[in-house]
């Protein structure tokens, strides 16, 4: 059995672009394969329905013919933003919403897999943003689940960026890494010494090149308006003619990475007519000036709470397609010069990290205490520091020892804890049989790195359970000592 050979996959499920990266092993030997397009790009993350016949099309078979479709189809972009909203629309008779457009995303990336090795993709390690909350997590796996594939776990984006540049950066023991996509700015900054890799501090924003080119449609809109004195904003234009200004404002984005300048041109622009304008570098580094501003204010915010400093920060990853701005770069490198790192295949790096985790299941352990207070201010310990936390769980036992009516637990153990008044968890006790009557306190660690607490009483049915979920669990990733593909 130990020469057959095996899958392993990992996928950057983003905003703009979704990438699927496998391991085929045999043995211990082990190919990676990308699963891109024809000209080995990631899959745009955008799905197509026909307003009819509610035909599904996805990928880049969607983006390339999204003029043509335009008309037939309904067009959903950037979906990962919209699952944590209550969006939902009604397509061809069928309610459809974020989280079955997000399987759609999903099933694409299935059968582009088949299509190339036929095997069925039902399991992967998926990469998430930072601080992803827990509800939305939920919504990731159920639509990954709707698809059939089963998540096996999660790993924060930049930490996969991270494990994808590992042969490189070993050495290095503080890395940041800055990963800026469609949807989401991810920053984070960690430390790694022998394998062992803990995730400083992590932060992020919702303002991507999502927004980046909003802007920039709406500022090329507002100078055609101009010149051809019509009065009629950029939010008035139809759908369509919206959606064909901000495909060329994103090509105008691009081509500003090595161009001074850059032309628009639409045949029909609505009332507009045939339009054409050409932008210049100086113009569009002054309009997403605030952003680029924003996105390093984010950077350095996260880099203080890490507490390291800037100078004991031995390199800058530079990740995720808006990390291309060439405005951005001449500024971080006149601030952070020779730290900043662009790796190769930067688009790959998130999907690669993510595979990477897949195939050499490290483990995860707590990087803090949790437990009881007790009444003389003790902590009863429940979870210790550097626990192994995979699939952890413990149960204890505790008696009642006064007449109160209510058995109340107060959790501590790390400085947030102790901060948050969200750690007492209280339960209705029948007092008249107090004696015998036990609290069971069993607290676990799920598959999504949540801490949590059930408290129950032995006298009681379920419905007085009481739950206490802490979703801020710090942890640390420790690669084996085998290191496989890491080597
Ligand atoms: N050369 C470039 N210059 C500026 N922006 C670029 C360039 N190339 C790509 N982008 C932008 O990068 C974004 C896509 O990046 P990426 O594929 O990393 O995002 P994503 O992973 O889909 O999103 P997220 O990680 O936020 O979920 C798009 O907004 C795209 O316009
Ligand atoms: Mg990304």
């Amino acid at each position: 059995m130990a020469n057959q050979l095996k899958y392993r996959f990992g996928i950057d499920f983003g905003t703009t672009n979704s990438a699927t990266v496998g391991y085929a092993f045999m043995g211990n030997s082990f190919e990676k394969i990308l699963y891109g397009d024809d000209e080995q790009r990631p899959v745009p993350s955008v799905v197509a329905i026909n307003k009819e016949t509610g035909e599904v099309y996805t990928g880049r078979t969607a983006w390339e013919r999204r003029q043509e479709l335009s008309q037939e189809c309904e067009f959903i972009t950037s979906v990962k933003s919209l699952l944590d909203q209550e969006w939902s629309k009604i397509i061809a008779g069928k309610k459809w919403t974020a989280v079955e457009v997000a399987a759609e995303v999903f099933k694409g990336l299935q059968q582009n897999v088949y299509d190339r090795t036929g095997i069925v993709m039902d399991e992967a390690v998926v990469a998430i943003p930072v601080g992803l909350k827990a509800p939305k997590r939920r919504l990731v796996r159920k639509a990954a689940a709707l698809a059939g594939l089963k998540i096996s776990s999660f790993v924060s984006e930049p930490t996969a960026a991270f494990f994808a540049n590992y042969r490189d950066i070993r050495n290095d023991n503080t890395v940041a890494v800055f990963d800026w996509g469609g949807g989401t700015l991810d920053v984070s900054v960690l430390q790694h010494y022998e394998g062992k890799i803990l995730e400083l501090a992590t932060g992020g924003q919702p303002e991507a090149g999502d927004v980046i080119d909003l802007k920039l449609a709406e500022k090329i809109h507002a100078k055609i308006a101009r010149k051809k004195k019509l009065n009629i904003s950029f939010e008035d234009m139809s759908p369509i003619n919206r959606d064909m200004m901000l495909v060329r404002a994103e090509r105008a984005k691009r081509a500003m990475y090595d161009d001074d300048t850059a032309t628009i041109s639409i045949n029909n622009y609505g009332e507009f007519g045939a339009v054409r304008e050409t932008l210049d570098y100086d113009w569009f580094s002054e309009i997403i000036d605030s952003n680029v501003n924003k996105a390093i204010e984010c950077f350095d915010k996260v880099v203080a709470e890490s507490n390291v400093g800037i100078k004991n920060i031995d390199r800058i990853i530079m990740v995720g397609g808006s990390s291309n701005l060439r405005p951005l770069i001449e500024k971080l490198y006149a601030r952070y010069g020779e730290k900043l790192y662009f790796p190769e295949e930067t688009m790959w790096n998130v999907g690669l990290g993510a595979a990477m985790l897949a195939t050499t299941p490290g483990a995860y352990y707590s990087n803090q205490k949790i437990g009881v207070r007790l009444s003389d201010n003790t902590l009863f310990p429940l979870l210790r520091e550097n626990e192994e936390i995979t699939k952890w769980s413990v149960k204890h036992h505790f008696g009642i020892v006064d007449t109160s009516k209510e058995a109340r637990f107060v959790f501590g153990g790390s400085a947030d804890l102790d901060d948050d008044d969200s750690k007492y968890v209280t339960l209705p006790v029948p007092a008249y049989v107090f004696l015998q009557e036990q609290i069971i306190l069993e607290a676990n660690v799920d598959e999504d790195l949540v801490f949590n607490v059930i408290a129950s009483s032995s006298m009681r049915t379920s419905e007085y359970n009481r739950i206490w979920k802490y979703e801020r669990l710090k942890c640390y990733y420790q690669l084996p000592k085998e290191g496989g593909v890491f080597d």
